[in-house]
Formats: C-alpha cells, sequence, structure tokens
C-alpha cells in the first residue's frame, strides 16, 4: 500500500511539475514589464535572478521580518534537504560527516522559522486578510513533517540502515520492503502528501520564479523592440527579429 503511494507521489511530483515548468516556458510574454530599476544586459539579469534566488532580494526591500522568517526557513530547508541525501546515495562521500550536525540545527531552525510565519499570518492584521486556507494549510503540512523529523532525532530513534534501503529502492524503482517505524511512516506519508499536491500549489514558485517576466527581462525596449507573441502569430506584421534603434 504504502508502495504504491509512493510511486503515485512520485509519479505525480515528476510529472505535475515537468510540466507546470513546460508551460511557464511555453507561455507568452506579451508586455515588457521588467520591474524597475532593471539591468540592462542579458548578464545582468542574470545576476539578478541569482541574487534574487540566493538572498530573495526584492522580499527584503519589501519587509524585513518577512524576509528574516522566509529566508531562514528557506536556507534551513535547504541544509536539511542536503543532510537527507544520506538516506538516497550509497556510499555516501565522506564530506556529509560535515553537514551531520549542521542538518540538526538546520530542522530546529526550520521548525522556528514556520512557527515565526504561521504566527505572522495570525497575527499582522494586513496578512492575515489576505492568507488563505492554502496559505495556512502548508504552513501545517511543513510543520508536521519538521517536528515528525524532529521526534525521530530526538526521541524516537528510527531503523536508519532499514530506511536507507527503502529509499534507495524507490528512487531506483526497484520497490521496498515498508519499514516499520511508526512516526518514520508518518513523517514519510506527509512528505508524500507534500510531494503529490506540490505541482498544483504555490510551492511551484520553485520553478515559477526563473520564468516571471518582471524579474527575468531585461530593461532595452529602445534598444530591441518588443514584440507581442501573440501579435506574431495572427501576423500583424513585424518579426521578433526587427529591431529599432534611438
Ligand atoms: C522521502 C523523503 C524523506 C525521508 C526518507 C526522511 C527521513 C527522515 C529521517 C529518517 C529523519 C530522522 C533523522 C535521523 O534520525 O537521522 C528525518 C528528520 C527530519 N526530516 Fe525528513 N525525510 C524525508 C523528507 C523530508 C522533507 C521533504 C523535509 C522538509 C520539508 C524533512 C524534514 C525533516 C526534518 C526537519 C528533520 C529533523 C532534522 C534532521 O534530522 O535533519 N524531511 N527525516
Amino acid at each position: 500500500m504504502l508502495l504504491l503511494l509512493a510511486y503515485m507521489a512520485l509519479g505525480i511530483f515528476v510529472v505535475g511539475f515537468g510540466w507546470r515548468v513546460w508551460r511557464y516556458a511555453n507561455t507568452p510574454a506579451p508586455l515588457k514589464i521588467p520591474t524597475t530599476p532593471a539591468p540592462t544586459t542579458t548578464a545582468g539579469v542574470t545576476w539578478r535572478l541569482f541574487t534574487e534566488v540566493a538572498f530573495f532580494n526584492s522580499l527584503f526591500k519589501g519587509n524585513k521580518w518577512t524576509w528574516l522568517g522566509g529566508y531562514l526557513f528557506h536556507l534551513a530547508l535547504a541544509v536539511v534537504l542536503v543532510r537527507h541525501l544520506r538516506y538516497f546515495i550509497e556510499p555516501l562521500p565522506h564530506l556529509f560527516v560535515y553537514v551531520e550536525m549542521a542538518g540538526i540545527v538546520a530542522g530546529v531552525a526550520m521548525v522556528g522559522a514556520l512557527l515565526f510565519l504561521l504566527v505572522r499570518r495570525f497575527l499582522v492584521a494586513r496578512i492575515r486578510f489576505i492568507s488563505s486556507m492554502a496559505d495556512y494549510l502548508w504552513l501545517l503540512l511543513l510543520l508536521a513533517i519538521g517536528i515528525t523529523g524532529l521526534c525521530m532525532q530526538f526521541a524516537a530513534r528510527p531503523d536508519i540502515i532499514a530506511i536507507k534501503s527503502a529509499m534507495i529502492g524507490w528512487v531506483t524503482l526497484r520497490g521496498f520492503v515498508t519499514p516499520t517505524d511508526g512516526l518514520f511512516i508518518l513523517h514519510f506519508v506527509l512528505v508524500l502528501l507534500m510531494m503529490a499536491l506540490f505541482p498544483f500549489s504555490k510551492l511551484m514558485h520553485l520553478g515559477g520564479i526563473f520564468f516571471s517576466p518582471t524579474r527575468n527581462q531585461t530593461d532595452n525596449p529602445r534598444e530591441v523592440k518588443h514584440v507581442n507573441p501573440w501579435a506574431e502569430s495572427v501576423g500583424a506584421g513585424f518579426s521578433a527579429k526587427e529591431t529599432s534603434r534611438g
């Protein structure tokens, strides 16, 4: 049963994520709408996107507290996920010794940041007003994943060997013997739920950020004529290569 659920979730995640990214990549941007001040070269846009992804630049300019909570959560999540690679890689490179401790600290930081983000949605009237049920549920789901993970780390140690062989069997499509630890099963089922819902949710900002016209366009409408792709397809008389200077 768990095996079936695991493969269904994996399939939905991989196909759904790929399909959404394909749709983003093929959705025309009819207007030149970079948020200014914006870079005027492709190298500048690459740098802008990099700083956006690495440091959450625009959020930092917008609200320092939200930035702090959001940034801490994502940074901690990244470290936790890197540490989790040890359940999927055999033999494990020596380098992973160094993320061992960092991963545990990051787990605590991740749960702390999620609690902060949840309390913010309840307490800040302006944010409460624009929050949907999905906003709360995602925070709660991530919290449940984090808390069950921490419980395994600090209270009820699971059989890591059995978990690792199950995970390798899962991702190499060879099947697995379901581990018996109840807490792990809960942690894993919550993760599967997250994977199955991911492509249909706001978590798709992971892929979407790279296709956002306000971030990925160069501010060069005077140098290069921006042609609405829809106008091209109905034969409005100009091509994407046509440029006007000055
Ligand atoms: C199939 C994927 C996953 C597996 C097999 C898995 C398994 C585990 C296990 C066995 C532990 C206990 C750590 C230990 O005792 O060494 C753990 C901890 C934890 N997990 Fe997961 N987990 C998965 C996905 C996730 C995801 C997607 C998140 C976050 C959204 C997450 C968050 C955590 C946290 C915060 C901890 C506690 C800190 C730590 O040990 O790193 N897990 N996980």
